[in-house]
């Protein structure tokens, strides 16, 4: 589904060139679950972003589905996002003078049709009583909760998850990664998922490395503990 060839994305300013990405290349199959770790610094987001369109890489080839992403237009680009992926970042960006309901279907264009689709994302989630209050009324749980239905409620195809555990303790943690995971086997989607610590990750049959801009393939049982 993902295929990254010699990919690296570079920030250069007047004095020096920072690789935030070295040469990548890998590839993700569909309804993959895919972990991602790694210190503060070494590239997580800047992987999820070239993946997810959000940047530019400064180098190589990145397809999704067979199509070459730096082909697309703006506007294709933007298309397939709303279309096919889910985004949780680590701050979970809600709109404070929204409900709950009216957050969950920003992503939407026809809102018309997602009726039925907010209910099952709503039930899924444990959101149907929270629906209608405001993000201030909620507990960071439940907040981060209302951003992994956002990410849901489009039906996407991939979800890439930034960090969703960052905010949260490690029970409400735990609780939002099996709601991904949960989500995605039911319906054959792609996980993505940065965590800082490694303790969220089990169970995952895939999972990256990241260190300094250095992607690898980590084989298992070869996680250190936190
Ligand atoms: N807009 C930018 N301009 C210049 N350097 C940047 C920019 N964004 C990120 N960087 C640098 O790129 C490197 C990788 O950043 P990235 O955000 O991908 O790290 P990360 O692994 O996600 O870190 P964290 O765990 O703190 O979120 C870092 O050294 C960062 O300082
Ligand atoms: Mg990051």
């Amino acid at each position: 589904m993902f295929e990254l060839k010699d990919v690296a994305l570079l920030y250069e300013t007047k004095k020096q060139a920072l690789a935030a990405l070295k040469s990548t290349t890998l590839s993700i199959a569909e309804g993959e679950e895919v972990g991602i770790y790694g210190p503060s610094g070494s590239g997580k987001s800047s992987l999820l972003f070239i993946m997810s369109t959000l940047k530019e890489p400064s180098r190589g080839e990145i397809k999704y589905g067979g199509v070459e992403l730096s082909a697309l237009t703006a506007s294709a680009k933007a298309e397939l996002r709303r279309k096919k992926f889910g985004f949780v970042f680590q701050e979970h960006f809600l709109v404070n003078h929204l409900t709950v309901k009216e957050n969950i279907l920003l992503p939407l264009k026809n809102r018309r049709e997602a009726k039925k689709r907010l209910e099952e994302v709503l039930a899924f989630l444990g959101l149907t009583e929270l629906q209608k209050r405001f993000p201030f009324e909620l507990s960071v749980g439940q907040s981060q909760r209302v951003a992994v239905a956002r990410a849901m409620i489009n039906n996407p195809k991939v979800i890439f998850a930034d960090e969703p555990t960052a905010s949260l303790d490690e029970e409400n943690g735990q609780k939002v990664v099996k709601l991904l995971r949960s989500y995605c086997k039911k319906h054959g989607a792609t996980l993505i998922m940065v965590c800082h610590s490694p303790k969220f990750l089990e169970g995952f049959k895939r999972r990256l490395k990241v260190e300094s801009g250095q992607v690898s393939e980590v084989t298992q049982g070869q996680i250190p503990p936190d």
